[in-house]
């Protein structure tokens, strides 16, 4: 969480830097703020809410300075005030920082003790006041850069400038991700190469425990020990240069919408359709042979995880366990015996993921990790990457990176199944053909149901709770629909597995909580179609939504029932990921919440 950008430029580069951050606010959006180093003066500009209100400030009171750093933030320490807001500084120093400082009372006690004054009740406050107190014993910028990294502990990606050295900005990299951008006779660093799109695709991303100093034509990058090192150099894909919304009213509508597309680019990087087979998969994971997989991952990518081992467990024989990431990373689960472990992230960076990957890496695991953006850590950590090509997914509530994961996923599971001799050839030429169907009918779907889609948004809008209920993939889908609408409507919304209603929430079934129910003709039909029963006997309120086989078996009388076009199962999750999408879209934007950018969430979760 919380975004970070620096540039040594040649003009002024304070409007360059909120360019840079407005690319960055998926990550945050409580605060933000730019420093700049002018004639040896360090002067900010900082301001509540959204970056917005930064770049407002700046227009009635411009900052001049060529070289500057920049923060959006998500608070973590101290409430998102104006004061609280980065940059951060103690004498002679500014400070921008992405992660938490867990050991910082201690050292904020210790400063306290000397003398240190603090204004702020943020973490990083104590990382400027530690450097200005070793300048202040005669170190250099250098060796206080050295020390500080000794000395901090937790997560951190930091950008500083000092006033005694008006041509540099140093940073350093202790768990989230920092990437150097290459320009012309200007050079830049952020959070991500998004940040750095409209400036350079030329980047240089910094290994954990790197610190580097960046001056207007060069990078010199030092590794924990002090020692000069290279780091490779890349090119940013061209894809993160497109972050715009086109002709949507949000970036979650826009990216609701692209799914057709970027389910089949994904779809044809796995699946080779003209021979209806699966492409030869890399062998670091070897699902032949493999006796269980462990898979972990965080929020949305989670959900398509839990699709993954139902498709795995059933196609391919494989036993696989699955959890949440912050939970498996402290698990302390023994890993004996022939395995795998698979990362599902969009970011890659997400804070629990990584831990868990690091700790099964620790283990010996092969890792595989699903992920959207290539050059992130998670995908230069693990041993294959299985990429997503969803493109940049702005929305903070996941949609087409998670039906993309979806997609990797199924053809995973095809390929397991050839591999273990559970599906023939065959049975994979008919898989292929039904996922080949997938992008097509996603399409159709969205437009047929959208009108419907708004209508019910209105009425859902209505309530304050709501019960969404499923069996096998639709309970996942139950879950992911109940986590959409809460974090971005603000209703509250729960997901249930249909069978375990009499073990507690049919209590709270009556006319004022509406249950959607998930529930296409599939082999567990009849069974959700009786807890639907229990749901009506006892006055509560059915939103529907099945294809056209099951609401001709069902004479349940309903609030609203919706029908998609029958499909073959396999792909059923995929489509009917769509209608709880966009229910939870329009309800969102007939609320009036800002959809695309929730209270109190960020995308990029890089914090525990
Ligand atoms: C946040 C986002 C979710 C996302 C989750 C995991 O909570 O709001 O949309 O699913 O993080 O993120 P990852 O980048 O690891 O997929």
């Amino acid at each position: 969480m919380c975004g970070i950008v620096g540039i040594v430029g040649r003009n002024s580069v304070a409007p360059q830097l909120v360019d840079a951050l407005k690319r960055l606010e998926y990550r945050g959006y409580d605060s933000a703020g730019v420093a700049t180093l002018d004639k040896g003066r360090l002067n900010r500009r900082r301001a509540e809410g959204k970056l917005i209100n930064l770049e407002n400030m700046l227009q009635q009171d411009p900052l001049d300075g060529t070289v500057g750093i920049g923060h959006t933030r998500w608070a973590t320490h101290g409430a998102p005030t104006q004061n609280n807001a980065h940059p951060h500084f103690g004498d002679g120093v500014a400070v921008v920082h992405n992660g938490i400082i867990e050991n910082f009372s201690e050292i904020k006690e210790t400063l306290i003790s000397e003398g240190v004054h603090f204004t702020t009740q943020t973490d990083t406050e104590v990382i400027a006041q530690l450097l200005a107190s070793l300048l202040r014993q005669g170190k250099t910028t250098h060796q206080a850069m050295q020390q500080i990294m000794q000395r901090l502990k937790g997560a951190y990606a930091l950008a500083v400038l000092f006033a005694n050295d008006a041509n540099q900005i140093i940073c350093a990299r202790n768990g989230p991700p920092l990437a150097i951008g290459h320009g012309d006779g200007e050079m830049y660093l952020g959070s991500d190469a998004i940040a750095l799109s409209p400036f350079t695709d030329d980047i240089t991303y910094l290994d954990d425990g790197d610190w580097a100093v960046i001056t207007r034509d060069s990078a010199e990058i030092f590794d924990d020990q002090g020692r000069r090192v290279e780091r490779p150099r890349s090119k940013a894909s061209s894809a993160y240069a497109q972050v715009e919304k086109g002709n949507h009213r949000h970036f979650m509508e826009k990216e609701i919408y692209e799914q057709p597309e970027v389910i089949s680019h994904t779809l044809a990087h796995y699946v080779d359709f003209s021979n209806g087979t699966i492409r030869k998969l890399p062998d670091e994971i070897d699902f032949a042979s493999i006796e269980s997989l462990k898979i972990a991952a965080c929020g949305s990518a989670f959900y398509a995880g839990q699709i993954g081992k139902g498709w795995l467990e059933r196609y391919a024989r494989l036993p696989v366990e699955i959890d949440v990431a912050s939970e498996f990373r402290y698990r302390e689960m023994p890993l004996p015996g022939n395995q795998a472990a698979l990362f599902v992230s969009q970011s890659g960076e997400t804070a629990d993921t990584l831990a868990s990957l690091r700790y099964c890496k620790e283990n010996g695991l092969p890792i595989g990790t699903i992920v959207n953006v290539r050059e992130s850590t998670m995908a230069r950590e693990s041993d294959v990457v299985f990429q997503t090509l969803a493109g940049p997914e702005i929305g903070v509530a996941s949609t087409k990176a998670l039906t993309c994961q979806m997609a990797v996923f199924a053809a995973l599971s095809i390929s397991a199944g050839m591999a273990r001799g559970v599906l023939d050839a065959n049975q994979e030429k008919a898989m292929v053909r039904a996922l080949s169907e997938a992008p097509r009918i996603a399409n159709s779907v969205l437009n047929l149901i959208q009108p419907q889609m708004e209508s019910l948004s209105r009425e859902l809008s209505k309530y304050n709770h709501v019960l969404y209920l499923g069996r096998g993939s639709n309970y996942t889908l139950a879950l992911e629909g109940a986590l959409k609408l809460k974090e971005i409507s603000y209703i509250h919304a729960e997901g249930y597995a249909a069978g375990e209603l009499k073990h507690g929430p049919i209590a709270l079934i009556d006319e004022n909580m509406p249950v959607i129910v998930i529930a296409p003709h599939d082999r567990y039909f009849e069974k959700t179609v009786s807890n639907m029963q229990e749901v009506s006997a006892r006055g509560g309120r059915i939103i529907f939504i099945t294809d056209e086989d099951g609401a001709k078996a069902c004479k349940l009388e309903t609030m609203a029932t919706i029908v998609l076009p029958n499909v073959d199962e396999f792909i059923m999750p995929l489509i009917f990921m769509l209608p709880i999408q966009l229910l939870a879209y329009h309800t969102a934007v007939f609320m009036g919440t800002d959809v695309d950018q929730p209270r109190n969430l960020a995308k990029s979760v890089t914090v525990e």
